[in-house]
């Protein structure tokens, strides 16, 4: 049994038994979608750029039964461990439902789609820092679309989930974010990161070879949760759409880096947005090159740009990640950068396997002295998307 396998296994016994707990039935389907990390290609997925982001091995678990009536029951042993009914028709959008709402309009979509209509019991559970930047609600409404889809005999494409939850993401949560973390969370596969191009939705597998590199992907957890509610992150989609008006592009993937004087000319700091996702998207490709190549020097120079390019072009670094940073790079991380969204999250490494101890401690040691609460570390591995890790023989 591989360790995907072994850990889908222990995933699918222990909501079995929250399952229960709560409901008194065994559930008769148990589906699981990860998280993820984004290796490169930050604030590029809305502006039809590319992204190279893997699937970690971490994620959320969704267990289901149906049920006669309509009522529909749902329990989150990682939220508040409270049975909810919900009422879907009179369910408010416009509210703010923290992690139901993103249930509740997964069920509403697969319903208005004809992929499930009826009751159910759900229960919930996971292991993903929420608010770290690693798309726990990516991974939340994946894994609850991958199971209610099962129910039915008709299989639903991939991509098509992968927007569905987007959707929800946008008109449930009224997030406006782009496509990577829904697409990565339903179509990774284990082993390799995947490359998107966000405007022709062409996805490749990439192979990272870090044990070529000797080295793992360790995440850092910098405990300033971010929320992507808060403003910030559409005022950042906002500024680029205005860039691209007024360079005359409908997304700003469209300019590439010989165009820069032209960005130069904009008003700030719309000028400083645009340059930001101009040579994100750039470094897209590189890095996937690098990974291929085992080529650590280029990594390390790529991942370096990137940070350097999100806290002072796109402003969307705080202090806790440059910290992280410059902490890991100083004890030996081969590579480091913020990842995903920003405003808090996450720090992305490669780190050599003689080195992690050493990261952890000087990281530790950094926030310690900053007066930061403390991080959390993440070693992962690439993982696959959303799958089904039970089902009831009848
Ligand atoms: C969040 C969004 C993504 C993407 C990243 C930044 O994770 O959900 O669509 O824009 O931020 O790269």
């Amino acid at each position: 049994m591989g360790p995907e396998t072994s850990a889908d296994f222990a995933r699918a016994r222990a909501i079995g038994s929250q399952h229960m707990a709560a409901f008194d039935r065994t559930p008769e389907v148990v589906a699981f979608a990860p998280g993820r990390v984004n290796l490169m290609g930050d604030h590029t997925d809305y502006n039809g750029g590319a992204v190279l982001p893997m699937a970690i091995d971490f994620g959320t678990v969704c267990a289901l039964s149906r049920r006669d009536d309509n009522v529909v029951r749902i329990v989150s042993h990682s939220a508040d461990g409270l049975v909810h009914t919900v009422v879907l028709d009179e369910f408010d959008k416009d509210a703010d439902g923290g992690w139901l709402a993103y249930v509740a309009g997964c069920i509403i979509l697969a319903t208005e789609n004809g992929w499930w209509h009826g009751g159910l019991d759900m229960s919930l559970d996971g292991d993903l820092p929420l608010g770290a930047g690693l798309s726990s609600s990516a991974s939340l409404e994946c894994a609850v679309l991958t199971a209610l889809v099962s129910l039915n005999s008709e299989p639903v494409d991939l991509w098509t989930l992968a927007l569905t939850a987007h959707r929800v993401e946008h008109e449930y949560a009224h997030v406006p974010c782009g496509i990577m973390d829904q697409a990565t969370s339903m179509l990774a596969e284990a082993g390799s990161a995947l490359h998107l191009d966000t405007s022709t939705r062409e996805t490749t597998q990439v192979a990272l070879h870090l044990d070529l590199l000797d080295a793992q992907i360790l995440l850092i957890d910098t405990n300033a949760h971010h929320e992507l509610t808060d403003g910030g992150y559409a005022d950042r989609r906002a500024s680029c759409e205005a860039a691209a008006g007024l360079l005359g592009v409908t997304l700003l993937a469209q300019v590439d880096e010989s165009d820069l004087a032209r960005v130069d000319s904009l008003p700030p700091p719309l000028d400083r947005r645009a340059r930001h996702v101009i040579t994100e998207n750039a470094r897209v490709p590189r890095t996937t090159k690098a990974f291929e190549d085992g080529d650590i020097g280029t990594l390390e120079r790529l991942f370096a740009q990137s940070h350097t390019s999100l806290a002072q072009d796109f402003e969307v670094s705080c202090a806790e990640l440059d910290v992280a940073v410059d902490a890991a790079r100083t004890a030996g991380a081969s590579a480091a950068r913020m990842t995903g969204g920003g405003f808090g999250g996450s720090v992305v490494t490669i780190t050599p396997n003689d080195r992690l101890a050493d990261v952890e401690a000087s990281v530790r040691a950094a926030f310690a002295s900053q007066g930061f609460p403390a991080p959390a570390f993440m070693t992962v591995r690439p993982s696959a998307g959303a799958r089904l890790i039970y089902r009831d023989v009848p």
